[in-house]
């Protein structure tokens, strides 16, 4: 390890800003500023997340360095999120890293993000057991935007092996939770409801996609028909079964990700795994891997729920193995909506 690498760490790729302090691989701040403005819309809306990015992005900064009990003038390095995301918000990100390298003449580490939520299982913090994955590592990345299955082979090395071919996990409980008149982002809500239903009392459509891909359009399609049928013989329906409905759409969802994470440790032999992103925080989930991990001797890793959705520490842990390798970004970066692994 070479020692002394401090890295200031900016994540502005959907509504959430974060800024992160992480010295020689350990976190040692995490600010996340959430966008409750969106709620009122049931979505992310671009243009409210970059005016949003705008006025947070300087007090969550600041408020990051004096959590860490660190000055600009200790920062080593500056880490952005390039991409995917949202254009507008990777900009602010993108913008502000540049602007604080170049004042203070630091070297840019720009992150893919993808790989940045599967780098949160390598953020170390002082004070307690860092357990982190072996090589090959096998892990289900399951956010608001992306459902893959990821093999690292080392900390900056990954291959897809598998992929959505339509909605993601995350959208999938976004588009039921609001079907079903939740608030956005449904994910969270529909894992508390879950937990006073009956995960078997309603049966939804399960996908036959061949390999190791995913497809949650039919599931969507097949709740709001599902839906539709009820409410017409019973206009309350949805209030008098909101937690059996809750439970029976997360248990599809878990057994369309379990089936295919046990499929894909089967065919790479791999058994060191975990799961990812934003959707990898459902009690659910977390419950039914466990319980296939027991089953079949994987050494499992489970996110800390701080690291499950966006967060900046992510970015730095990234970032520091970068660093380490000299992969440092030249200033005509732009910012990527869309980038493959
Ligand atoms: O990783 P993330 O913060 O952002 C993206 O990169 O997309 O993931 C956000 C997604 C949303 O779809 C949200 O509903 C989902 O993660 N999510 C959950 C839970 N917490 C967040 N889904 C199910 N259960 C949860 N507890
Ligand atoms: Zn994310």
């Amino acid at each position: 390890m070479v020692p002394g690498i401090t890295i200031l760490a900016i994540e502005s790729s959907c509504d959430d800003t974060s800024a992160a302090v992480i010295s020689d691989g350990y976190v040692l701040s995490n600010l996340i500023a959430n966008q409750d403005i969106h709620k009122a819309y049931g979505g992310v809306v671009p243009e409210l997340a970059s005016r949003a990015h705008q006025a947070n992005i300087i007090p969550v900064v600041d408020q990051a360095l004096s959590k860490a009990g660190k000055s600009r003038d200790d920062i080593s390095a500056v880490a952005f999120t390039r991409g995917p995301g949202l254009l507008g918000s990777l900009l602010v990100g993108t913008s502000f890293a540049k602007g604080f390298a170049l004042v203070r003449n630091l070297p840019l580490i720009e992150v893919n993000h993808l790989q940045a939520h599967v780098m949160a299982h390598f953020a170390l913090e002082h004070g307690r057991d860092n357990r982190t994955p072996g090589f090959p590592f096998l892990c289900l990345l399951v956010s608001g935007g992306h459902t893959q299955l990821i093999v690292m082979h080392d900390h900056l090395s990954m291959e897809l092996i598998g992929n959505t071919i339509d909605d993601a996990a995350g959208e999938a409980f976004d588009k039921c939770a609001k079907v079903i008149g939740l608030p956005y982002p449904g994910g969270p809500v529909i894992d508390m409801l879950a937990a006073d239903g009956d995960p078997h009392a309603f049966l939804f459509a399960k996908p036959r996609i061949k390999g190791l891909n995913f497809s949650f359009s039919g599931l969507k399609t097949s709740f709001l028909y599902f839906l539709r049928d009820r409410v017409r013989e019973d206009e309350n329906f949805i209030a008098g079964n909101m937690n059996d409905i809750a439970a029976s759409l997360q248990n599809t969802i878990i057994e369309i990700l379990v089936a295919k994470l046990v499929r894909a440790s089967k065919e790479t032999g791999i058994t060191e795994v975990g799961i990812a992103g934003g959707v990898s925080a459902n009690s659910g989930l977390r419950k039914a891997v466990q319980k296939e991990a027991a089953k079949r001797g994987w050494n499992l890793f489970l996110p800390e729920l701080r690291y499950t959705t966006d967060n900046a520490a992510m970015i730095g842990v990234t970032a520091y193995y970068k660093y380490l390798r000299s992969e440092f970004t030249d200033h005509s970066v732009v910012p990527q909506a869309r980038i493959e692994m």
